[in-house]
């Protein structure tokens, strides 16, 4: 099973409360298109703000957390999520956020899809939540960086982390696929 984490971040900034720090339409358009069928995975916190996802399998992990979110799941560890995943048989799942959820899966990922939106965006900044050291260490390990898309707006790349050029690129081409992108 591989796991790719599908995030937007600007300098490390994610979440404003329970809700993201901007208001991007075409971001929120890549990220269904990237996300469209596919098991997404999510902490706790992130899953109460989330609304209804359609045509997404969405497990959100907590201790607490009772099933009146928007989660068609939920589970207590990323181990019992892993294990949903699996039964779909789909070969990759995808961990949405947020930041404490991608601290605890960091040396687990084998690709990201990460979107950089331009500062200049930041409308709502009431509860920062920010990308932990871990998770910033991580993206600065790469074995793979290759930017997809740039707008005015955001950059999206993706990220890998096999180690190998040859696994690395199949999951390249996959996140490609699903934006619409031809790929290198
Ligand atoms: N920009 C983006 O792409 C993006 C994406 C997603 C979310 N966000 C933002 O991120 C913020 C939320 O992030 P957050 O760090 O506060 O919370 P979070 O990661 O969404 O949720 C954290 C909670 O999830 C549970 N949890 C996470 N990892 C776990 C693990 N490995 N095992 C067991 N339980 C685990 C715990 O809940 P319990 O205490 O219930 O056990 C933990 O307190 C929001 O502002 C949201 O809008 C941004």
């Amino acid at each position: 099973m591989k796991i790719i984490a599908v995030m937007a971040h600007s300098l490390s900034l994610i979440g404003s409360g329970n809700e993201l720090p901007w208001g991007v339409p075409s971001d929120l358009a890549n990220f269904k298109k990237v996300t469209r069928g596919e098991v997404v995975i999510c902490g706790a916190n992130t899953a109460k703000g989330l609304p209804k996802l359609p045509n997404r399998y969405v497990i959100a992990i907590s201790n607490k957390l009772d099933n009146t979110t928007n989660a068609d799941f939920v589970v207590k560890t990323f181990e019992e999520a892993l294990e949903i995943a699996e039964s779909y048989n789909k070969g990759v799942v995808m961990v949405i956020g947020g930041s404490k959820m991608l601290d605890s899966i960091a040396d687990k990922l084998d690709g990201a899809v990460i979107t950089e939106i331009k500062p200049e965006l930041i409308t709502k900044v009431d509860k920062p939540v920010y990308l932990t050291n871990k998770f910033m260490q991580k993206l600065l390990q790469t074995s793979c960086d290759v930017v997809m898309m740039q707008t005015d707006e955001f950059v999206v790349s993706y990220v890998g982390w096999q180690g190998d050029m040859d696994k690395d690129y199949l999951l390249y081409s996959y996140c490609c696929d699903k934006l619409g992108l031809e790929g290198i």
